[in-house]
């Protein structure tokens, strides 16, 4: 990952100690994003996005907490930062976009007033009326409909899009260096995700933003991200730019999820495959690899084989950042998807991801043939 990173997360690890024993929620992540950049989180429920971000945030101190690793905002490590200094990066230079906007809205306040909290809350001596007209234009920014009578509107008047721009006006409300948007179009229809991910990607553009873009939507993170971090059970098992990781995905997981989506050339009905299979304890994880249990290419030595996330040796290749944790060799992978990307093409079809079946949300579709994919966003 790029050296010009803003925000830098290193070897992170998050547990939380519970009377039936330590789950290992994030154990061992690390990432990185620059200026300007979209890095995209992927994986199924669980596997750890959200800790990892809201550990980042500072939003998971407690006593129950066990973390390690490092956080760096521009060269400071937050997670040994005093908590005042938190409060004053958080929704100033370091801001979220938290993956459920009904409940991270305060639901007896009118959306404007907390727009302009978070205003006054970093910029002293702002008056009510300057952060009030700063919230309406924030609104504005975020093309929220009739923005000069919804700033007086209360969260549950609005409309789950129009809730979710309101959290982002308050996100950006001072022009943050880093933006983490969690599951930011989970639960919206097809068309106001779509607006709501061009809207983001313009502000990302306009304020030069580094953004990291939490989903279980490959779709959404082949639109936006330049980079791709795929987690499975607390951690990366594959993570490589955007392009390369749809051309030539490397983990057998990351198949699952691509195999697991719609393709826009499908024939109606047919069939897509799930990634069988649960995930896994993360008090006490499957031995070695933990994708083994699930793992149609599993190998008896895989059952006590622990594989690091290492980079690709690829015959002399130039290190791209694709990095991956799997024993099976480079060929053998290769070889594996080239046959499930041929197979897939000759069905015309995937097979249908558990996480993302709601008939009324757009879907990622993949135009595979031979092996190199081509994603977009298509109507369910
Ligand atoms: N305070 C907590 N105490 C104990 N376990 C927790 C706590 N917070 C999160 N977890 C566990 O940590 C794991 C990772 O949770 P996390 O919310 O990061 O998943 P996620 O990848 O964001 O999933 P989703 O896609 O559903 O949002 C889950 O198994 C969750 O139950
Ligand atoms: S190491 Fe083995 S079990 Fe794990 S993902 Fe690779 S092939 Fe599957
Ligand atoms: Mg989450």
């Amino acid at each position: 990952m790029s050296d010009a990173a803003i925000l830098r997360v290193e070897d992170l690890r998050v547990g939380f100690a519970t009377p039936e024993g330590l789950v290992q929620a994030v154990d061992g992540v690390s990432w990185a994003v620059a200026p300007g950049r979209t890095l995209g989180i992927v994986g199924e429920s669980g596997s750890g996005k959200t800790v990892a971000a809201m550990t980042a945030m500072g939003l998971t101190r407690g006593r129950r907490t066990r973390v390690s690793g490092r956080v760096l905002l521009d060269g400071e490590d937050l997670l040994s930062a005093p908590p005042e200094r938190l409060r004053a990066l958080r929704g100033d230079a370091l801001a979220m976009v938290f993956q459920d906007p009904l409940s991270a809205l305060h639901p007896l306040l009118r959306v404007g007033d907390q727009i302009a909290e978070a205003v006054r809350a970093h910029r002293a001596g702002v008056s009510r009326a300057a952060a009030r007209a700063r919230a309406v234009e924030l609104l504005e920014h975020v093309a929220m409909p009739d923005a000069a009578r919804r700033v007086d509107a209360y969260p549950h008047e609005l409309s789950g899009g129009m809730r979710q721009r309101a959290m982002i006006a308050m996100a950006l409300a001072n022009e943050p260096r880093v933006l983490i948007a969690d599951e930011p179009t989970t639960a919206l229809d097809v068309t106001v995700q779509k607006q709501i991910l061009e809207l983001l990607r313009r502000l990302r553009d306009e304020l030069g933003m580094a953004m990291v873009l939490i989903t279980h939507d490959l779709g959404v993170v082949a639109e936006t991200a330049d980079e791709v971090a795929v987690m499975y059970a607390g951690r990366i098992v594959e993570q490589a730019p955007a392009a390369e990781l749809f051309a030539a995905p490397q983990h057998p997981y990351t198949w699952g999820l691509l195999r697991s989506m719609p393709r826009l050339d499908a024939e109606a009905g047919a069939e897509l495959v799930p990634i069988p299979g649960r995930p896994p304890s993360l008090i006490h994880p499957p031995s070695g690899c933990r994708f083994h249990p699930r793992c149609a290419y599993v190998r008896e030595r895989h059952r006590e084989v622990d594989p690091p996330l290492a980079p690709l040796a690829g015959a002399g290749a130039a290190d791209t950042g694709h990095r991956v944790a799997c024993l099976l060799s480079e060929t053998e992978r290769r070889a594996i998807w080239a046959r499930l990307a041929q197979g897939a093409a000759r069905r015309r079809s995937w097979p249908a991801s558990s996480s993302s079946s709601s008939a009324s949300r757009s879907r990622a579709a993949c135009c595979c043939a031979g092996g190199s994919a081509r994603w977009r966003r298509s109507t369910a």
